[in-house]
């Protein structure tokens, strides 16, 4: 099994906080940094933008990994590629047709982010087969989008496993990335079943040790 990446989530942060608690990851060896994106429209809180984005891309070297829970994120993809993103993830709920979709993904690999797609618990894994040729990421939701500290949803579980299947028998290469209720009790079973990339938010802020909450996270 190659190495698993743990990406923190900038959610929940205060925005007045951010960039220390951005510079403290860093040091605590996360790898990547999760940035949260939320419009009040897609989801019903506002967090960070591209603005945000573009000053902590100033702060910090951890890669940004932008989860778009925005609406029309067709619009928005440019300006976080500019931010500094490296990578950005849609979802499949926000667009209005599978041409939109298709011409999104495109447009995201001709602005050189690593392209990732995701869908909310309830959304038929199904959907999102067809896309998954075009895309390095995919994103198991394990939580209802639009805040952190909920619990872990078991059935994910299940998603994550038919991902790894079907990328095996498909010979595709995109990264499993799993958002939403991960901490060190359940993070082994996410892990042995086939993600590659864990999001963790409250487990890391909240941890009064979080190097060391990291490091076990990441099931070495
Ligand atoms: C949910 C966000 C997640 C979340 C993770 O809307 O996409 O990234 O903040 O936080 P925890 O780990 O607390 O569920
Ligand atoms: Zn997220």
């Amino acid at each position: 099994m190659s190495k698993v990446l743990i990406a923190p989530s900038t959610d929940p942060s205060p925005l007045s906080e951010l960039t220390e608690y951005v510079k403290e990851l860093e040091r605590d060896k996360a790898d990547w940094l999760h940035c949260d994106v939320m419009d009040g429209v897609f989801v019903e809180r506002k967090t960070i933008d591209e603005v945000v984005v573009s000053l902590l891309s100033t702060k910090t070297q951890l890669p940004l990994d932008v989860h778009l829970m925005v609406a029309n994120p067709q619009d928005k993809v440019a300006s976080y590629a500019k931010a500094g993103a490296h990578s950005i993830t849609v979802h499949y709920e926000a667009f209005g047709g599978k041409m939109q979709l298709l011409n999104t993904l495109h447009k995201m690999r001709t602005l050189g982010v690593k392209v990732g797609l995701s869908i909310k618990p309830g959304t038929d894994i199904e959907c999102i087969l067809r896309y998954l040729p075009l895309v390095d990421i995919f994103l198991v939701m394990s939580v209802e989008p639009g805040k952190s500290g909920q619990s872990f949803i078991k059935d994910s579980l299940t998603k994550i496993a038919f991902l790894q299947k079907y990328r095996e028998e498909n010979k595709l290469d995109f990264l499993i990335e799993v958002d939403g209720g991960i901490n060190e009790k359940n993070v082994n079973m996410v892990v042995g079943i086939g993600a590659d990339i864990i999001v963790a938010g409250s487990a890391i802020y909240n941890s009064d040790n979080r190097a060391q909450t990291i490091s076990k996270l990441r099931c070495e």
